[in-house]
């Protein structure tokens, strides 16, 4: 399988009543074990974050609120994924140069992160990120 189809949605589960919705993550539905959450969120309608990749680095990637694109690429090939659903995760294994774009008014994108942050695991240059992409093939 290639990097880019080892990235998935993986439906999470939702729980609606009449006081509303509530949705969680576990194990197994996991695929790592979890050092990190962080979160964008003020982020203004043409901005774009992201543009970079990471050597080992797992994410879930959630649109807990709003929607986002996210465009991921492996090197090789790449895909557009439009997160607008707080019970559906994006899955981003390592090697990924991700792209995010597209948020719309009030977005807040949650992100659960396999390693403590670590500036040494990205990749900032798409150059660097591509040299070191074709020898990870
Ligand atoms: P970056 O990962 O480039 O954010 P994005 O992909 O959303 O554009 O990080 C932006 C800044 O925040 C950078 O200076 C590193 C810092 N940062 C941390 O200190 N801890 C973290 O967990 C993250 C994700 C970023």
């Amino acid at each position: 399988m290639s990097r880019l189809h080892s990235c998935r949605l993986i439906d999470l589960p939702r729980l609606v009543d009449d006081r509303g919705a509530l949705t969680f993550i576990e194990s197994p539905l996991l695929p790592f074990e979890v050092r990190r959450i962080y979160y964008l969120y003020d982020v203004p309608p043409f901005a774009r974050r992201g543009a970079h990749g990471h050597a080992r680095l797992e994410q879930l990637m959630i649109a807990v609120s709003g929607a986002l694109d996210v465009e991921l690429d492996d090197g090789t090939s790449k895909r557009v994924y439009r997160l607008s659903r707080p019970d559906q995760a994006l899955y981003i294994g390592p090697m990924i140069w991700r792209d995010l774009s597209n948020f719309a008014p009030g977005t807040v994108c949650a992100v659960l992160a396999s390693e403590r942050y670590d500036e040494s695991d990205y990749f900032r240059g798409y150059s660097d990120f591509l040299s070191a992409s074709k020898g990870a093939m």
